[in-house]
């Protein structure tokens, strides 16, 4: 075998960080729950036109980034980059167009050829919500929300902004894309050579740029929320008066554009400081184009997903490991009786351990590692008066307790 390390960029996720990771999934699963959202599950792997008729000839991911090959019947297959893509294909092929407003919560891989760093893997995991079928700013209220509810349960929300921006409807941003494209041709034997082959075709990407550079022509760019034309005014501001309402705070940030290629009007970013380059948890917005797009019936959908490791970086193990009970036999002859224990407990609702062998000191030695919340002692003694020891791992006090109340003592422990 070549190697046993993992591939690049993907992880093994051990007890202790996955008990993080459910704890991230069940709070959004929860939250978006009291929104009235169900959960979906759709393939990881979809036709690679999924994806890249969706997210933007010119976007990275489509560029660079996707998992693609062909499979034994020789279709073109790409391994999920995202979830709003394989939804929106969802809601075609099973026909779903007559049961609108729909409302959908989901959880899975993502797999992007990415350079890996903290905060960024090659597999990676996304919980997201997407609401079809809504053309109100008030879907946007919703699903803004969530993710502020969200972030609040897992008590980050001291430590992230949400960041908003509208990009308006196609009229605006074609009105935008010529401002802009206007403003950066005055500079463009300053603009870097990745920006300078963006502003033909994607130059909304360009207020994204990192370079040096970039950033200080960017600075004094023309800004999208001045082309917004009537209607798009209009929505944004009904969408802001929504979330002051609903106590959601934001800070509007008119540089902000998505890398993915189907979105209108809204635009959003739940942001932090505490996990260095990757700062972005939630991030999505409006794609009121994406289904017809893909040859669906005219659509309106709104949604976010929140990447689950880089979330899972942020919170403190959340309820820790459900505290065994030791089953700790002395001497060969306890062991049958103490195997039937075991299962009558487990039935009843407890967690117990069985330790599987070792004298005394060592079953006590990992009841401790383990850290039992008690440990019940079978020996020759006990087996004679039909009772056994119960030590409280805690305290230390030891009770003898008969054989038939001891369920029932035990239930202190659950
Ligand atoms: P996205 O901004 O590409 O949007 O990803 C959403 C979130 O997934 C990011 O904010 C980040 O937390 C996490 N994420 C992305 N790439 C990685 C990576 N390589 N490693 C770790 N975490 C990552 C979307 O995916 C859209 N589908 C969101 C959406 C849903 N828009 C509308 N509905």
């Amino acid at each position: 075998m070549s190697s046993l390390k993992p591939v690049r960029g993907t992880h093994d996720i051990l007890p202790g960080d996955l008990r993080r990771h459910r704890h991230v999934e069940n709070a959004a699963f929860e939250t978006a729950g009291r929104y009235g959202f169900e959960e979906i599950s759709t393939p990881i792997f979809e036709f690679t036109e999924v994806f890249s008729r969706t997210l933007g000839d010119t976007s990275d991911i489509v560029t660079k980034e996707m998992y693609t090959f062909a499979d034994k019947g020789d279709d073109l297959i790409t391994l999920r980059p995202e979830g709003t893509a394989g939804i929106a294909r969802a809601f075609i092929s099973s026909g779903l167009s007559h049961q609108l407003p729909l409302k959908f919560f989901y959880r899975g891989p993502m797999f992007r050829y990415e350079r890996p760093q903290k905060g960024r893997q090659r597999q990676f995991h996304q919980v997201g919500v997407e609401l079809l079928g809504v053309d109100s700013p008030l879907a946007d209220v919703e699903v803004i929300s969530i993710a502020s509810d969200f972030l609040s349960a897992l008590g980050v929300d001291g430590k992230v902004v949400c960041e908003l921006n509208s990009l308006g409807d196609s009229d605006s941003r074609s009105a935008y894309r010529q401002t802009l494209v206007d403003y950066l041709m005055d500079h463009i034997n300053s603009l870097s050579e990745d920006s300078r082959a963006r502003l033909d075709r994607n130059p909304l990407r360009i207020l994204d740029s990192k370079d040096k550079g970039d950033r200080a022509i960017i600075a004094d760019a023309p800004l999208i929320t001045d082309c917004l034309n009537d209607p798009s005014k209009r929505f944004f501001d009904e969408l802001l008066e929504g979330l002051e309402i609903s106590g959601v705070a934001y800070t509007l940030n008119p540089k902000l554009v998505r890398g993915l290629d189907y979105y209108c009007h809204t635009a959003f970013e739940f942001t932090t400081d505490a996990l260095g380059a990757q700062g972005a948890l939630v991030a999505g917005g409006r794609y009121d184009g994406l289904i017809k797009q893909m040859g669906g019936p005219q659509t309106p959908g709104t949604g976010w997903a929140a990447g689950v490791e880089r979330l899972a970086l942020m919170i403190d193990d959340p309820i820790g490991k459900k505290r065994p009970i030791a089953m700790i036999p002395i001497g060969n002859e306890a062991a049958e009786l103490v195997l039937r224990l075991t299962q009558e407990l487990r039935r009843a609702g407890h967690t117990i351990d069985l330790g599987y062998a070792g004298n005394m000191k060592k079953r006590m030695q990992r009841a401790n590692k383990i850290s039992a919340c008690a440990a019940v002692i079978i020996g020759e003694d006990e087996l004679s008066k039909n009772a056994v020891v119960v030590r409280d791992m805690d305290s230390g006090e030891q009770t003898e307790i008969p054989l038939s109340t001891l369920e029932d003592f035990l239930s202190r422990f659950l």
